[in-house]
């Protein structure tokens, strides 16, 4: 069940329709850590339903982004699977030799680096593959993490994202908040080519009480349902987390049980932050280590000195999403006050 999200929606179906009549776009879907870009990316093939549109998709992970040409390979394995020899051939014949790179075992040639190369033929040789297929029907092509995907393919991206003219194609990428590989100009080209940006918003109070009863079953007590919406300020990753451990648990949705809803940190929850901020670079690993370990000590005066950080007015925006991609909920005066990496620092 996908609450509010109506708005993007509707936008990425005026795309399409934009698509098939010869305008493409790339859509870029973004937000911090669980506010919902997968599961929206999980939502777009409905619009694709009754429609004589394709869609393509690819997921990248943090694992595979030394799996060069990977997220291509998802992307054109969704077009070529399922389709009959002879076209298949035709459509391998039409992105000339790079194809045979793409879609055979054979290893990407490299440069002297040992960089992988892609001959700028053979990414003319890629996009004509959709032009053809898009000729047969619009095309829905989903990506999900751009930050995650292996440089070859992101390069392929950036190419075609300054192409999509001539091609009946709606491309939708999601990028977490805060993740520019260093030194990676590539996600930027992306970024800048997209004509709409969706940010899905946090979930209301009473979409908080609708996830409530999809879990317990039963409408929750509005104190209840209050110190959710608080604590997850509306993250529905959050929210769900707490809500599946309080379940386990055996607890009801009940004005009793309230605070706990308030203080719940659930495993799960724990080790996808974590997990998110062990990807990000130096600096923001040791601020939030700082703010671990001094807690409601963490003082903006105190934190001050830190390296590569400055007082900015714009904290929860700007160090928790930018740097974090991650929004928690105000714990303590650190997070509430205002901190911005604004200097480039040691990575
Ligand atoms: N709009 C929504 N309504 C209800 N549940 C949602 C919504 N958006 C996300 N969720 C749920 O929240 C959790 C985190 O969402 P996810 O898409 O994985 O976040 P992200 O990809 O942004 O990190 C998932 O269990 C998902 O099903
Ligand atoms: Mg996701």
């Amino acid at each position: 069940m996908l609450l509010e999200r109506e708005a993007e929606l509707a936008q990425v179906a005026e795309a399409l329709r934009a698509a098939a009549a010869g305008d493409s776009s790339l859509v870029l879907l973004t937000g911090p850590l669980g506010t919902g870009r997968t599961a929206l990316l999980h939502q777009l093939p409905m619009l694709a339903e009754g429609e004589k549109i394709r869609v393509l998709r690819a997921n990248a992970a943090p694992m595979e982004q030394d799996f060069d040409l990977g997220v291509v390979r998802q992307l054109f394995d969704s077009l070529l699977t399922g389709v009959p020899e002879d076209l298949r051939g035709q459509r391998i014949e039409a992105g000339v030799d790079l194809c045979r790179t793409v879609f055979s075992d054979d290893a990407p040639p490299l440069d002297e680096n040992g960089a992988v190369t892609i001959p700028e033929e053979a990414l003319y040789g890629l996009r004509s593959v959709l032009a053809t297929a898009g000729a047969e029907r619009p095309l829905l092509i989903l990506v999900d993490d751009l930050q995650w995907v292996d440089t070859p393919s992101l390069r392929w991206l950036a190419f075609l994202v300054k192409r999509l003219h001539g091609l009946r194609a709606v491309l939708v990428c999601s990028l977490r908040d805060g993740y520019r590989r260093p030194g990676d100009p590539l996600l930027g080209e992306i970024v800048e080519a997209a004509r709409r940006v969706l940010r899905p918003a946090p979930l209301s109070l009473g979409a908080t009480k609708e996830v409530i009863l999809e879990q317990f079953g039963v409408p929750g007590d509005e104190e209840f349902a209050r110190a959710c919406h608080e604590s997850s300020a509306g993250n529905p990753l959050f929210l769900k987390s707490v809500l599946a451990d309080l379940a386990m648990r055996g607890h009801r949705p009940t004005a009793e049980h309230a605070e706990t809803a308030r203080s719940l940190r659930p495993a799960q929850l724990r080790e996808r932050l974590a997990s998110s901020l062990r990807a990000q670079p130096r600096p923001p690993r040791d601020l939030a280590a700082a703010i671990a370990v001094l807690g409601d000590q963490a003082e903006p005066d105190l934190l001050g000195g830190w390296p590569g950080w400055t007082r900015s007015a714009s904290w929860p925006r700007c160090a928790t999403s930018t740097s974090w991609g991650w929004s928690p909920p105000s714990r303590s005066r650190a997070f509430s006050t205002g901190w911005c990496r604004t200097r480039s620092s040691p990575r």
